[in-house]
């Protein structure tokens, strides 16, 4: 098989590539170890800012989540046992953030790659990439007991960080950044209504807290809770007596409980690799760098690579012109780092670590109440939360 870009990996970084360039007429196969269920069967957050919503317009993706999201225009600082409003549209010219699972997203995404014609192939194994660094790259990979190729022109590593286009670069030509954090997320998500119409983030001397949602009658929560700690060591009721635990006397007043749907653990980790493109291999999403969730920047994040590396790709297709490709990494790299140092930093304001004592607790909770007080200071949490518009990877300061 022969096509202009093969895309490894059908997570929202992929499908939404595959999108916008079939919406510009160039030919596209995506190659997908799992299932299509499976990839549907993943929780991740569920917080857009509006440069990845004007995105999923552009992929002609946008009328579900138009209709079904939920603007938000500020969300709850919980510190000391109390609430205060980071108004984010306010603070920041009347910006806000739309909340919208990125499970949503991704079956969008699907539906659309399902009407667009275009070629997935879901189950494939042992995928492997050749020839990138020279004029003729492809994918092999396997599925029904048969050994299959596709040719292109260009590869596009969308298959997080686990997947095996960055790790088919050699060791000398590529940079890896990591710090991981020694705590996980435990996520569960219940049909009740969520306890406050705004996200509630809390520091509590008990460990970090979050409470999100996915539509009025369905929650999302999250407890810090110990990396050694397993799902089955937390019924449901242990859950959300812990949360209400860490939450101000109104909000466990408020709080409504009832069975999860889905619990799980997730690590937390920063992860940058630089460079982003190697010959004619170019990475995206979760396969060059990880923020934690702290701030939902994951999603976001992605949905700019890839609108910078479908831009790229057109130009190159369109006007034979390199030059997008080119600056890909560079500019990619600069809104990375950006939200990678906002995440970091709002992690490590609003999380317990482990052998930092209470005096850390005793810094976090001075800072907090200062950049509340603190119009700059709030100011500050706010434009970082909203994130940066389309064209900063473009400039030059
Ligand atoms: N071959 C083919 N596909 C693979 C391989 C492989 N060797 N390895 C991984 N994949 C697939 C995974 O099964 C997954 O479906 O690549 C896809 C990568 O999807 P994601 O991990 O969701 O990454 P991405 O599409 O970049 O999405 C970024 O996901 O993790 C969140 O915070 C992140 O919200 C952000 C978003
Ligand atoms: C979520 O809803 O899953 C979510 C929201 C905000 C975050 C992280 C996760 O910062």
């Amino acid at each position: 098989m022969r096509t202009q870009v093969v895309i490894v990996g059908a997570g929202p970084s992929g499908l939404l590539l595959g999108q916008l360039l079939h919406k510009a007429g160039i030919d596209n196969v995506i190659v997908e170890r799992q299932s299509a269920d499976y990839v549907l069967g993943r929780i991740r957050a569920g917080v857009l800012e509006q440069v990845a919503v004007d995105v999923l317009d552009e992929a002609g993706v946008g009328q579900r989540m138009h209709a079904e999201g939920l603007p938000h225009e500020g969300f709850d600082l919980l510190f000391k046992g109390a609430r205060h409003r980071i108004d984010l549209a306010g603070l920041t010219g009347g910006r806000k953030a739309l909340v919208y699972g990125q499970t949503e997203v991704t079956r969008d995404l699907m539906a659309a790659r399902a009407a667009s014609g275009q070629t997935t192939v879901y189950e494939a194994a042992h995928v492997a990439i050749h020839g990138f660094d020279g004029a003729h790259p492809h994918v092999t990979y396997e599925k029904n007991g048969q050994t299959l190729r596709i040719d292109a022109d260009f590869i596009a590593g969308c298959d997080g960080f686990h997947g095996v286009c960055r790790a088919s670069v050699p060791g000398s030509a590529i940079t890896e950044y990591e710090k991981v954090y020694p705590f996980g997320w435990l996520g569960l998500l219940s049909d009740t209504p969520p306890v406050h119409e705004e996200l509630i983030y809390v520091n509590s001397p008990r460990g970090f807290a979050l409470c999100s949602m996915r539509s009025r009658t369905r929650s999302r929560y999250y407890l810090q809770v110990p990396l050694s700690d397993t799902v089955d060591s937390w019924s449901d009721q242990a859950f959300w007596d812990e949360l209400r635990r860490r939450l101000d006397p109104a909000a466990a007043e408020t709080l409504v409980t009832g069975p999860s749907i889905e619990k799980s653990i997730a690590p937390l980790r920063s992860f940058v690799s630089e460079p982003m493109r190697f010959g004619r291999l170019l990475l995206a999403g979760d396969a060059a760098h990880i923020v934690p969730p702290t701030g939902a920047k994951g999603l976001n994040l992605a949905a700019t690579d890839v609108k910078y590396l479908a831009d790229a790709l057109i130009e190159h297709f369109r006007e034979r012109s390199d030059t997008g490709i080119d600056g890909y990494s560079e500019r990619c790299l600069k809104r990375i780092w950006r939200a990678e140092r906002f995440s970091w930093w709002f992690t490590s304001l609003m999380h317990r670590f482990p052998g930092e004592g209470e005096i850390a607790q005793k810094f976090q909770e001075a800072e907090l109440d200062y950049l509340i007080h603190s119009e700059a200071g709030a100011r500050t949490i706010a434009e970082n939360y909203v994130g940066l518009p389309l064209d900063f990877g473009l400039r030059r300061a």
